[in-house]
C-alpha cells in the first residue's frame, strides 16, 4: 500500500480537476459538430434533460464510490462486493480509460500541431483547409510527433502526483481556457451576420429530432461529464470527507454544460458569418474552422488562441483518463506512481499509432466502413462508456444500495443534497434506458 492516499488541497482543486475532466475534447471540438449534425437547439435541450436525469446522480455515485472507498475502480468494486465478479466492472473502467486515451491523444496531437500552424496563417477557402488537414493526418512523421509529445505531456503531468501534477496544472490552466473561450466568443458574435448562428444553437426545430438525436444526446453526455468509466470515481478517491458531493457535482456539470455552450457560441455564429456548413462532422474544428480564421479579420490571433484552448481543453481531461490506470496500478499492484505514469503512457502511444496510422499507412483497414480511429471511438464510445455506466448505477442500485449511495453523497452536505428521486434513476431506468440505447446504437451502426 502507498503510504497515506493523497488528498485535494482544497474544496475548489477536486472541482477544477474535475471540471478539467470534464471539458475537453467533448465539448469544444465533438459537441459543435455532434449539434451541428443534429440539428441545433432541439438537439441541445435533450442533450440537457440528459445531463440531469442520467448525470447527475451517475456522478454523484462514482463521487461517493470513490470517497468510501478510498480506492480506484476495480478495488472501490472489490471492497464494497469482495469475492464477487464486480471488480469486473471497475477492471472494463480501466481498460477504457486507456482505450480513449490512446486515441484521444492524437487528436489532441493535431490540436499540438494546429497551434504551429496557425503561427503560418490558415489557407483561405474550405478545399485549402480540406487539404491542410488531410496533408497533416496522412503525412507519416508528424502525426506520430505531436501524438507523443500529448503524451509525454499527460505522463509528466500525472508523474508529478495528484496534489502537485493534477491540482497545480487545472489551477492554472482552467482559468486561461475560460478567458481563451470568452475571447473567440467575443469574437465571433461580434462578426456581421453572427445572429443565424446563434439562433441555429439556441431556436428549436423539433420536426428534426429523431431516435438518432436521442442516441446521441445520450452518448455524448456520458463521453463529456467523463462518466462511465471511473475517471470521477477515481478523482472521488482522493476527495475529503468534509466536501459537499451533490454540490460539486452540479458545480462540475454546470461548468462542464456552460463551456459546451460557450463552444457552440464561438463557432456556430462565425460558421454561419461566412456562409460554411454546420453539419460538416467530425471536420468542423479542423477543416471549416481555420477556413473562417483565414477569412475572419483578426482571424490569424483568435485561430491560435482557440487551439491553444482546445488542446488545454484535452490536456486537463487526459491527465485524468491516464490517472484512472495509474491508480490502479499504484494501488493494487503497488508499482511506482512514475513508473506506472511512464509504463502506461508509452503503451497507450503504441496502441494510438493504429488510428494515427489508420490515415496513412494502413487507410485501407476499415472496420464496418469505420477508420481505426472512428472504430476505437465506436468502441469506448458507444459500447464500453454506456455498458460501464449502466453497470456502476445497477450496482449502486442494488448491491451497494441507494440508501448507501446517498448517505456517502449527503454526508457533510449542508446545501444542495441528493433526494430519494435519484433511486429509480439508479435502479432501473439508466440501467435499462442506457442499454437499450446501447443496443440499438450499435444495431444501427452495424446496419450503416
Ligand atoms: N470528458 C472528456 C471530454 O469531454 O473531452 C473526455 C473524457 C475524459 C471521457 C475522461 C472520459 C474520461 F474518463
Amino acid at each position: 500500500m502507498p503510504d497515506q492516499r493523497e488528498q485535494w488541497k482544497s474544496k475548489l482543486g477536486f472541482v477544477l480537476a474535475a471540471a478539467g475532466s470534464a471539458v475537453g475534447l467533448g465539448n469544444v471540438w465533438r459537441f459543435p459538430f455532434v449539434t451541428g449534425e443534429e440539428g441545433g437547439a432541439a438537439f441541445l435541450i435533450i442533450y440537457i434533460i440528459a445531463i440531469i436525469i442520467i448525470g447527475y446522480p451517475l456522478m454523484v455515485t462514482e463521487i461517493s464510490l470513490g470517497r468510501h472507498t478510498q480506492r480506484n475502480p476495480v478495488g472501490a468494486f472489490k471492497s464494497i462486493a469482495p469475492n464477487t465478479p464486480w471488480w469486473l466492472v471497475g477492471a472494463l473502467s480501466v481498460l477504457t480509460g486507456f482505450v480513449i486515451l490512446s486515441y484521444y491523444s492524437v487528436i489532441a496531437g493535431w490540436s499540438l500541431s494546429y497551434i504551429v500552424k496557425s503561427l503560418a496563417g490558415f489557407p483561405i477557402g474550405i478545399e485549402a483547409t480540406e487539404q491542410l488537414f488531410g496533408e497533416h493526418t496522412t503525412s507519416l512523421f508528424e502525426p506520430i510527433f505531436y501524438h507523443f509529445l500529448f503524451m509525454a505531456i499527460v505522463v509528466g503531468v500525472i508523474s508529478a502526483g495528484v496534489v502537485k501534477g493534477i491540482q497545480r496544472v487545472v489551477t492554472f490552466l482552467m482559468p486561461v481556457l475560460v478567458v481563451l473561450l470568452l475571447a473567440v466568443v467575443i469574437r465571433a458574435v461580434t462578426l456581421p451576420g453572427a445572429g443565424e448562428g446563434l439562433a441555429f444553437l439556441f431556436r428549436p426545430d423539433f420536426s428534426a429530432v429523431s431516435w438518432d438525436t436521442i442516441l446521441a444526446a445520450i452518448g455524448q453526455s456520458f463521453f463529456t461529464l467523463s462518466l462511465g468509466m471511473g475517471a470521477i470515481l477515481t478523482y472521488g478517491s482522493y476527495l475529503s470527507k468534509n466536501d459537499e458531493i451533490p454540490n460539486s457535482s452540479v458545480q462540475v456539470i454546470g461548468a462542464d454544460a456552460l463551456i459546451a455552450i460557450i463552444s457552440g457560441m464561438a463557432i456556430f455564429p462565425a460558421v454561419f458569418a461566412l456562409g460554411f456548413d454546420p453539419g460538416e462532422g467530425p471536420g468542423l474544428v479542423f477543416v471549416t474552422l481555420p477556413a473562417v480564421f483565414a477569412e475572419m479579420p483578426v482571424g490569424g490571433l483568435f485561430g491560435f488562441l482557440f487551439f491553444v484552448l482546445l488542446s488545454i481543453a484535452a490536456l486537463t481531461s487526459a491527465i485524468s483518463l491516464l490517472e484512472v490506470v495509474v491508480a490502479y496500478f499504484v494501488d493494487e499492484k503497488q508499482w511506482p506512481r512514475k513508473k506506472a505514469s511512464a509504463t502506461i503512457g508509452l503503451v497507450a502511444f503504441i496502441v494510438g499509432l493504429f488510428p494515427v496510422l489508420g490515415y496513412s499507412a494502413l487507410d485501407h483497414v476499415t472496420f464496418m466502413g469505420m477508420d481505426i480511429l472512428d472504430t476505437y471511438d465506436f468502441i469506448a464510445d458507444s459500447i464500453m462508456l454506456p455498458l460501464g455506466g449502466a453497470m456502476i448505477a445497477f450496482f449502486a442500485g442494488h448491491v451497494w444500495g441507494t440508501r448507501n449511495v446517498m448517505e456517502e453523497a449527503n454526508k457533510s452536505a449542508t446545501g444542495i443534497r441528493i433526494g430519494d428521486w435519484a433511486a429509480p434513476l439508479l435502479k432501473y431506468i439508466i440501467p435499462i434506458g442506457v442499454i437499450i440505447v446501447m443496443i440499438v446504437g450499435i444495431i444501427e451502426t452495424i446496419g450503416g
